[in-house]
């Protein structure tokens, strides 16, 4: 007992005897080299104010991840018993002692912080380079990027007092740099509007759709009805970055042309954050929004939709706004039921701890039974976009358990479409929901790009849906797009019908899907076994039978999916 009293009496000494900064440091987050694009430009002005995020420690993340997989697996007696706002409050909110020791700290170096996040896991303040330098032992830096020309405040390493190493998760931003990019969909117009003429009486796939995608084709390959759902509290999330505006007169001319059976006015409702806008000009909208809307409205016929535009308030790096949209919806008393976002990075952009709490962040969401879908990335085994590399790039946030990685097929009938982006994460550890799966699929694999893949990670996608070809209204013109992003709307359509009908029957919605779709959800999707997704200069993973990280588990079959969860 002596050491230890005398160890307290010399801490305490330490800290009244040492003035501000004088504590003891250790290294808490670093990176060796800058990444791809970006060289070192010079040193901002001491006085340049920057916005930062910091996560603190949660009380009982681990409670949370065992009552995310309570509620969300099918075999569960809990299943579908998704938590309340509040209950997840309790497992993530900061102990008032993390709160007291971060914000003495902070306040040492004049720095007052505000809660981001409801619970104030999150908190953001603002400080110049110089406190920031001294507070953290850093070297602010500003480097540019060669090709955007965008300048960026990062450093490549920080401390934090080693008192506080249990208390203060991460501080952003520092060590990781801007990427975020939407699955930028090319546009090639114009194209003359494709509507084939669908059969009511036959269930075969229309001709045209060989060679154009459109909302019948998406809907005769996998069963979707057209009839409207009927649930006016089951909503429907789209995720806007990056000036990616929605328009609602290419939204209308859409419909018009291709779901000539319902309202052409059908439209998606705005909810805003960050100073985030949906100005309507023509040459203001997005290919990207206009996407996202068209194949969520076109395909989730009636399901309320919202288009969710996350603007630059904040912006220093668009990972913001992916922070910034999930806490906001975690403070959100009805959050969508479904979100789907087309957008993305590299992993290997952002430091591991960053992407542990945004993936806490949506497990919170998935909690209280939202399904997250995302995007698998358009670069094949390369990464968020097609790169020069070696080993293989895992996408992100595609890594992250806690959401549902789509990827892409093209065709009739459907193959792999060869960008899909999959492999297998760096950070997060295979869940138990995939573990047969992924085994099986690395022993049919073999020794085939061996060193260049992580085999203890999370192999993402789950599943797939149509990604090439697919017809949409852009500035007025119809054109066709291809990626990811066209995937994960029209699989988030499919969920928020099924959640309809589960409404309907008084039952919950599907909330969190990865236990249900490795599960009983399995057989009620089509199996991709063709196909392959190259990069890294080598031919990728190869598309088999059950799992595989190019086409997940498959594409939707909605009636058998009806059937998969007991309608
Ligand atoms: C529609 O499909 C049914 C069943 O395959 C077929 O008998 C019928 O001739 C088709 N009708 C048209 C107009 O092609
Ligand atoms: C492989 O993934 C695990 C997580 O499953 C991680 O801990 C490990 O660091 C990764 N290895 C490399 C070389 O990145």
């Amino acid at each position: 007992m002596v050491p230890s009293i005398l160890l307290l009496a010399s801490l305490v000494t330490l800290v009244v005897a040492n003035p501000l900064n004088r504590r003891a440091m250790q290294l808490h987050e670093s990176r060796t080299a800058i990444p791809a694009g970006f060289a070192k430009s010079g040193t901002p002005a001491p006085d340049t104010v920057v916005k930062f995020r910091m996560a603190l420690a949660q009380t009982d993340p681990d409670g949370l991840t065992d009552a995310l997989y309570d509620v969300s697996t099918p075999s569960s007696a809990n299943y579908g018993n998704h938590l309340t706002k509040e209950e997840v409050e309790k497992f993530v909110a900061p102990k008032p002692e993390t709160v007291t020791a971060v914000n003495e700290w902070l306040s040492e170096h004049g720095i007052t912080a505000q809660p981001l996040s409801p619970t104030g896991d999150w908190i953001q303040f603002t400080a110049t380079v110089s406190q920031v330098n001294q507070m953290l032992d850093a070297e602010f830096s500003t480097f540019t990027h060669s090709v955007t020309g965008d300048q960026t405040v990062r450093t490549l390493a920080y401390s934090i007092p080693t008192d506080l190493k249990d208390h203060v998760l991460l501080v952003h931003p520092t060590i990781s740099f801007p990427s975020v990019f939407a699955r930028r969909p090319v546009f090639s117009s114009p194209i003359k509007v494709n509507n084939p003429a669908v059969n009511l009486t036959s269930d075969a796939v229309p001709a045209s759709c060989a060679s154009v995608i459109t909302p019948a084709c998406v809907q005769a390959l996998y069963g979707i009805p057209t009839t409207a759902a009927t649930q006016s509290s089951n909503t429907l999330g789209v995720s806007g970055f990056i000036d990616q505006f929605a328009n609602s007169a290419d939204l209308r001319t859409f419909l018009t042309a291709l779901r000539p059976d319902i309202s052409p006015s059908t439209t998606f409702t705005l909810q805003t954050l960050d100073g985030g806008s949906n100005p309507q000009g023509r040459s203001q909208a997005g290919i990207e929004a206009d996407l996202d809307v068209q194949y969520t409205i076109g395909i989730a016929t009636g399901v309320p939709t919202f288009f969710i535009s996350v603007g630059d308030n904040f912006r220093d790096g668009d990972l913001e706004g992916f922070l910034d949209i999930i806490n906001f919806l975690n403070g959100e008393t009805n959050p969508p039921h479904v979100l789907t976002t087309s957008y993305g990075a590299d992993e290997t952009d952002l430091s591991a701890a960053l992407s542990i709490q945004l993936c806490n962040a949506y497990q919170q969401l998935g909690a209280r039974g939202v399904s997250i879908l995302f995007a698998s990335g358009d670069g094949g085994v390369s990464g968020g976009q097609s790169q020069s590399c070696r080993n293989f790039i895992p996408a992100f946030p595609s890594g992250c358990p806690f959401l549902t990685s789509v990827g892409a097929t093209t065709g009739v009938p459907e193959t792999s479409a060869s960008f899909s982006s999959g492999g297998f994460s760096n950070v997060f550890a295979r869940p138990s929901f995939q573990s047969s799966a992924v085994s099986s699929y690395l022993t049919t694999l073999g020794s085939t790009n061996a060193g260049r893949f992580n085999t203890s990670g999370r192999g993402f996608p789950d599943v797939s849906a149509m990604g090439d070809n697919v017809e949409i209204v852009w500035q007025q013109q119809a054109g066709l797009v291809g990626g990811t992003s066209c995937s994960s709307p029209i699989f988030a359509s499919v969920v928020a019908l099924l959640n309809d009908r589960l409404v309907a029957a008084g039952k919950p919605v599907l909330g969190f899907l990865n236990p249900f779709l490795y599960s009983t959800g399995a057989s009620a999707l089509n199996d991709i076994t063709t196909g392959s997704n190259p990069g890294c200069n080598t031919n990728g993973f190869p598309a088999v039978a059950g799992w595989d990280p190019v086409t997940g588990l498959g594409t939707p079959n909605f009636p058998k999916l009806l059937t998969a969860v007991g309608l």
